[in-house]
């Protein structure tokens, strides 16, 4: 089989995961270099994972060898960089959101169709044993048809934004930072949304100095919506409640349940490749199901790393691999991120407006194939998982 000469680009917190990955967990990529803004973190980022050559971004554009770029910078370096590689002919894959700008992540959209390539958009977390046993059980009617659902997800933005930089940046609320995974779970289980009504607040400026750094800052404010209140309606009819919440505190309380004609569900932490699904029948007790699908998020590849709780990252970037190889669609293709993305604007439009926001893109995705796990002989069969993605 031939592997796919893969580079990232983005030196930052979420990089080793992917790096490690890329480099050791998946058969189909060859990661052949690491590019950042400063060359400095690339070379020692290539020297500790072993990866061939350290680039700066443009080299990495002009490097004809390079077909698949993986794209690992805050949301607002986004479109320029993934159109520089468009334009050289290379596929990419990208971190959340897509872009910052819906016209923006269509023109890439457009881009992308005429050159013939092919964007993947994270979160790839949809691709995990979590969401993925989710939709097989919801597939196979569990529950019967969802009718409607509750989904929330909280955390103190504003205290996160003084240790994480980008959060201060556009794409750093709540919603967009974390309440993407939610969105991006939710239209994995229950396909597109229609119709949006919201309401929504901002984050408050932010006064304190920086508590971890020695750095200095009067305010800031992140920019954006920090709390939403907003009623999805999708296409299949299914009616559901998203509350994202910014401004509150840090012990999270995420909750996905869906209502079903035959039952409900609820579904684990989307923000992991590991999130149980749950099964309440009438005249019945709690069930947590069997994961159905593989990359539930272990570490097979090397030694406990600190990083390891970032999971399964980069299974969106091998899942796109093996779809350039096989000539078809990816699963975290374009339009599901564009969609993504749309709904969580939509939502402020909707906010904005006191009007109902109706959604033009739409995508579709197929379940993986089930029955493929990472952890078979001890992890020395971690390919059979691989084999779900083919
Ligand atoms: N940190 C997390 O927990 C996490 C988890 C999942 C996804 N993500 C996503 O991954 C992406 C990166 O996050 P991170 O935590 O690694 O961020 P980070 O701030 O730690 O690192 C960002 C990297 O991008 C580079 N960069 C920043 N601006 C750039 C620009 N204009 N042009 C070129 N390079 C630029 C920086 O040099 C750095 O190497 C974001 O989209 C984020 O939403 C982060």
């Amino acid at each position: 089989m031939r592997k796919l000469k893969t580079a990232v680009v983005g030196c930052g917190m979420i990089s080793d995961i992917y790096i490690r990955n890329l480099a050791q967990l998946f058969s189909v990529t060859d990661l052949v270099a690491i590019a950042n803004r400063t060359l400095d973190k690339a070379k020692e980022k290539a020297a500790f994972f072993g990866v061939p050559k350290a680039m700066t971004i443009d080299e990495v554009a002009d490097d004809p060898e390079i077909e698949l770029v993986v794209v690992l910078t805050p949301a607002p370096a986004h479109y320029d960089i993934i159109k520089k590689m468009l334009l050289k002919g290379k596929h990419v894959y990208t971190e959340k959101m897509f872009t910052t700008d819906v016209d923006q992540a269509r023109e890439l959209v457009e881009l992308a169709e005429q050159k013939n390539l092919l964007i993947g958009v994270a979160p790839d977390t949809i691709l995990g044993a979590g969401t993925q046993t989710a939709r097989l059980a919801l597939e196979r009617g569990m529950i019967g048809d969802v009718t409607g659902g509750v989904v929330s997800i909280n955390r103190n933005q504003n205290l996160n934004s003084e240790l994480f930089r980008f959060l201060q940046e556009d794409g750093g609320a709540l919603p967009y930072d974390v309440g993407i995974y939610y969105v991006a779970t939710l239209v994995t289980l229950l396909g597109p949304v229609k119709e949006i009504r919201a309401f929504t607040s901002p984050a408050p400026v932010h006064e304190r100095e920086f508590l971890f750094t020695d750095e200095k800052k009067d305010s800031w404010q992140i920019p954006g919506s920090n709390v939403v209140s907003a009623a999805l309606k999708f296409e299949s009819g299914a009616l559901v409640s998203l509350h994202v919440n910014g401004n509150t505190i840090n012990n999270e309380q995420n909750l996905i349940m869906l209502f079903g004609t035959n039952g409900i569900m609820k579904v684990g932490n989307p923000d992991t490749f590991n999130g149980t699904t749950e099964i309440l029948l009438a005249e019945n007790d709690w069930v947590t199901l069997p994961f159905t699908h593989g990359y539930n998020g272990k570490n097979k590849v090397s030694e406990p790393m600190p990083f390891d709780h970032y999971g399964s990252r980069g299974v969106g970037v091998a899942e796109l691999a093996y779809s350039i190889l096989a000539g078809r669609s990816n699963r975290c293709s374009k339009e599901y991120g564009l969609h993504c993305m749309e709904v969580l604007k939509g939502i402020d439009i909707a906010a904005e407006t006191g009007t109902t926001y109706e959604v033009e893109s739409t995508f579709e995705m197929t379940t993986l194939t089930p029955g493929y796990y990472s952890t078979v002989f001890g992890g020395f069969g971690r390919g059979d998982a691989e084999r779900s993605l083919v």
